[in-house]
């Protein structure tokens, strides 16, 4: 098919994203116990603060808030929704699914709904199932939502680990138009389970009978990080026909600073085109891409028919990423 050609496509129209009210600052886990210093933090990963859930802040919560946000950017009606992809590792409860949660809580009688679990990756994975799903004609609007709480998996007792990540949710709406130059343009997906064990969470329902805590061999994790998204990047460039200098911007999962920067450097990417809000959200796994999307939509940095890329990479591992004519 030609750039030029109409076809059936999913259009963003609008984003949205939610925080927890309670902001933590590296200073202030030093001071609650953490052995660890904001110079350390910031040094090895960029970040300073994170925001974490209280009581009544739940992954289905933020989910909700983010959507209504995406739904309002959109001026689309929670009623002609008939696809909710949620991509999640913390669900409210292991089931049903916290889709559907939201879905009760938009006041959405009967659509489809359903949790995605790539943890970190989740986003790329709902937004690709989502995509296909339009493009099929299963639903003409679709909700595709990253919701975490990893702050309720997380070891606190192990400063390799607890300072790196925080909660959050960020979502988009995408309509499915006949078009010819809007829309996601291309997706690529991977996993690669021989690397289950280097990031992973130490129960489930299935072995243990409890959630378990997250458990990180971070520094290897790191290595492969880099690899894999370079890979990913460039093989999605191509599928979409496109050139990494035609990228207006790259939002890309926020892990680690020195991640995104080793990254752009592999690619000889500009690093004024890359979103950066690491700083101030930590890693909010599937939430990170759709938070950070939102951010850079609100402030006005990313407009409508921006070329733009996301990427992630995550526990699996897994990874992929996404060309998007905004
Ligand atoms: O979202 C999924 C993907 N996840 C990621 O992408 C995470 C990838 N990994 C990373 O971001 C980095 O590997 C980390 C930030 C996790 C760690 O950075 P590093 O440069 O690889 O440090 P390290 O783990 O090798 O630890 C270096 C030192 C150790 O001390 P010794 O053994 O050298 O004496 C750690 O005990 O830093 C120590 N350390 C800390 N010190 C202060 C570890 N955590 C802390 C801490 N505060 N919070």
């Amino acid at each position: 098919m030609s750039p030029s050609e109409k076809s059936r496509r999913s259009v963003v129209v609008g984003t949205g994203s939610a925080l927890p009210s309670c902001r933590v600052t590296n200073a202030d886990l030093a001071s609650r116990g953490v052995e660890t210093s904001d110079e350390w933090i910031v040094e090895r990963t960029g970040i300073t603060a994170r925001h974490i859930a209280g009581d009544g802040e739940t992954t289905a919560t933020m989910a909700t808030a983010a959507a209504q946000r995406a739904l309002e950017a959109a001026g689309v009606d929670a009623d002609k929704i008939g696809l909710i992809v949620l991509a999640t590792a913390t669900p409210d409860q292991t089931f049903p699914s916290s889709a559907t949660r939201v879905q009760t809580a938009l006041g959405i009688d009967d659509c489809i709904a359903f949790d995605v679990q790539a943890v970190c990756t989740g986003f790329l994975y709902a937004l690709s199932v989502a995509d296909n799903m339009l493009k099929g004609g299963m639903a003409d609007y679709a909700l595709v939502i990253g919701s975490e709480t990893f702050s309720r998996i997380l070891d606190w007792e192990d400063r390799a680990t607890c300072v790196l990540f925080g909660d959050g949710a960020g979502a988009v709406v995408l309509e499915a138009r006949d078009t010819s130059d809007r829309g996601i343009l291309a997706t690529k997906l991977h996993a690669d389970g021989r690397h289950n064990d280097l990031l992973f969470v130490d129960g489930g329902p299935s072995t243990t009978g409890t959630v378990g805590k997250l458990r990180m061999k971070g520094r290897e994790v790191f290595r492969h990080a880099v690899v894999n998204l370079a890979n990913v990047l460039t093989e999605v460039l191509d599928a979409a026909g496109h050139k990494v200098e035609e990228v207006d911007w790259v939002v890309p999962h926020q892990a680690n600073k020195r991640i995104l920067d080793a990254t752009a450097k592999k690619l000889s990417l500009a690093p004024e085109r890359v979103i950066v809000t690491v700083d101030q959200h930590a890693n909010t796994s599937a939430a990170s891409v759709p938070l950070a999307l939102d951010v850079a939509v609100r402030d006005g940095r990313i407009k409508q028919d921006d070329l733009i890329v996301l990427e992630a990479m995550g526990g699996g591992f897994t990874w992929g990423a996404a060309v998007i004519r905004f």
